[in-house]
């Protein structure tokens, strides 16, 4: 049989919209190192309400050398993250951006997003090299900028949303824990959800665990330093081996996808659970269906399912891989086979779903 190949018509405007696009896309992931450099150098503080700097005033301020952080301007003026004022020479950080950028208490803080992406790309070799196997790549196999970029990524939404919307939205929990509960944190990474618990709640105490165990060691000095080391314990271990029973409330702060065995780890929680306890469970915003999640949160969180959440879940024993995007409806099936009969979304935020599993 002959095959007649059919001439394929390109659209020469679309090609070129597309090669444009594609122009900005590569300015935007250069721009992730310089984000992560700007933080790393110091450049955003200095600039944040400083009016307009020239590029020698930047680099006096910040002990770097002027014909770096000129080209570094360069980038950041023509990104918009600051702006040029081509009479005087000086480049200045508009409000909105210093928030962003130099705010660590804000829920917009986001040079801990840079990190983690920074790292993730880093370690892109070695992940494309797993894709051809098919093999796993540990979250202990990353470099530290995935884990400390991971703290500083998600400490801001905790600090905005877990006291003040999440526990409040789970049924009878804020009492137990005023009065005095005993909460499992699993998966916990550095402990900052862990931390922020323990100082909301004097009368409670806490056990966050973690199978990566440099995370563990940082959220030990961590808790230290909070001055709460007396009732918060952390533990190096998988999720299925949380030590302890009787728990009041236990939390997952986007983890459960990561884990090779999620239902094993549900099952866990159920049997350490009181029969009055609380499961909260925060995962990534997804829908349950691919077509929801092509948009920019989608993307966001699809590339790093690529980088780090598959390949950590097939690192582990039964490798499920849910992915991040895994939706409301794949983690219900994980809850349900746990064993734990009821199951809602309480809370959620552009980047976040908050669930409620109870026995
Ligand atoms: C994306 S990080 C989130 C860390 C932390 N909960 C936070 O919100 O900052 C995922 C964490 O899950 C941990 N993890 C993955 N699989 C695990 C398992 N089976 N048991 C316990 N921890 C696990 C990783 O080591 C990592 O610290």
């Amino acid at each position: 049989m002959t095959i007649i190949e059919q001439p394929i018509e390109v659209d020469g405007e679309k090609l070129m919209q597309f090669v444009f696009r594609a122009v900005d896309e590569v300015g935007a992931t250069l721009n992730t190192a310089l984000v992560v450099m700007g933080d790393k150098l110091g450049l955003y503080r200095a600039l944040a309400g400083a009016g307009g700097l020239s590029p020698m005033e930047l680099a006096e301020r910040t002990g770097t050398a002027e014909r770096y952080v000129r080209e570094w301007l360069n980038a950041q003026a023509a990104g918009g993250y600051v702006t040029y004022d081509a009479d005087s020479g000086r480049y200045a950080l508009p409000p909105e951006q210093a928030v962003a950028l130099t705010d660590s208490d804000s829920p917009a803080y986001l040079p801990g997003f840079f990190q983690i992406a920074l790292g993730s790309v880093l370690d892109s070799p070695k992940i494309a090299d797993r894709a051809r196997t098919g093999d796993g790549f540990g979250w202990d196999e990353h470099v530290h900028d995935v884990h400390e970029g991971c703290e500083r990524f998600f400490r801001p939404g905790y600090n905005a949303h877990l006291t003040a919307e999440w526990l409040p939205a789970l049924d009878g929990v804020i009492d137990k824990l005023d009065q005095g509960a005993l909460v499992a944190d699993i998966g916990c990474g550095h402990g900052a959800s862990t931390i922020l618990m323990a100082k909301a709640f004097r009368l409670s105490t806490f056990v966050g665990s973690d199978c990566h165990a440099g995370s563990i060691e940082t959220a030990r000095e961590r808790a230290q330093a909070a001055g709460v080391a007396d009732r918060v314990k952390f533990e190096i271990g998988p999720a299925a081996e949380h030590p302890g029973t009787g728990y009041d409330l236990v939390t997952m702060f986007d983890c459960l996808h990561d884990m090779g065995d999620p239902v094993g780890a549900a099952r866990h929680v159920r049997s350490t659970l009181s029969e009055n306890g609380t499961w909260m469970i925060v995962e990534p915003k997804a829908g349950d269906r691919v077509e929801d999640n092509l948009n920019p949160v989608g993307r966001a969180y699809y590339a790093f399912s690529t980088l780090l959440c598959t390949p950590a879940s097939l690192s582990q024993d039964v490798g499920l891989a849910l992915g991040a995007q895994a939706g409301e409806a794949r983690i219900h099936d994980v809850v349900q086979a746990g064993g734990f009969t009821r199951f809602r979304r309480v809370a959620e935020t552009p980047f976040n779903l908050v669930f409620e599993a109870r026995p």
